[in-house]
């Protein structure tokens, strides 16, 4: 998969929070492999509410805002490398396992009203994947998932202003792989 570009310009969110709705469509026909196990999905229907959408995007504009690390992406390509298109689904639920619990949490007083709201949303998401398992050995993929973690971690608090400013990749790449 190709790492996924971030808008520089805020103008541009607007059109992308709808043009994203189309890119879904768009990456869900590139991974066409059926999941290991039919609970690693969720609805279509998630990532096509315009309001839902829009305050997960402004959530991600506000934190993008404080933070002046450019060079560190933690969604990217690198975080699905060596992991079959089949388990991606899987791995972002891990990856959303941590946003919630260890930023999303910790930062709950800030970035208001959206924070809120947001983090409803998310929470539902990952309780619709509470089953969601893969066949086999998940060593790989709790690598990848522990090099974002530690890389948050040495950033401290400006790491999970990152993550909080990635939530539109995060919003993406799970529909992108649990569609
Ligand atoms: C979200 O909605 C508000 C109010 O309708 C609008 O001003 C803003 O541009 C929207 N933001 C995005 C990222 O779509
Ligand atoms: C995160 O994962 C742990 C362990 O699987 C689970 O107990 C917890 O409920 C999960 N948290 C969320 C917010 O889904
Ligand atoms: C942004 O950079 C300034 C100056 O280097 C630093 O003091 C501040 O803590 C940084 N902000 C974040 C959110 O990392």
């Amino acid at each position: 998969m190709a790492p996924l570009q971030k808008p520089g310009s805020f103008p541009l969110l607007g059109a992308l929070a709808t043009g994203c709705l189309l890119l879904i469509g768009l990456w869900t026909q590139e991974g066409s492999a059926l999941p290991i196990t039919s609970h690693c999905k969720l609805d279509r229907s998630n990532f096509q509410q315009p309001y839902i959408t829009n305050r997960t995007f402004m959530l991600a504009q506000e934190a993008s805002l404080a933070d002046n690390n450019t060079d560190v992406r933690l969604i990217g390509g690198k975080l699905f490398e060596g992991v079959k298109t089949e388990e991606h689904c899987y791995l972002m639920k891990q990856v959303l396992n941590f946003t919630l619990e260890e930023v999303l949490l910790p930062q709950s007083d800030r970035f208001q009203p959206y924070m809120q709201e947001v983090v409803s949303f998310l929470t539902k998401l990952s309780s619709k994947l509470s089953l969601c398992r893969i066949e086999g050995d998940d060593q790989h993929i709790q690598k990848n998932v522990q090099e974002l973690k530690d890389t948050v971690k040495k950033l401290g608090e400006s790491g999970e202003i990152k993550v909080i400013g990635e939530m539109d990749l995060l919003f993406m790449s799970l529909g992108n792989t649990c569609i």
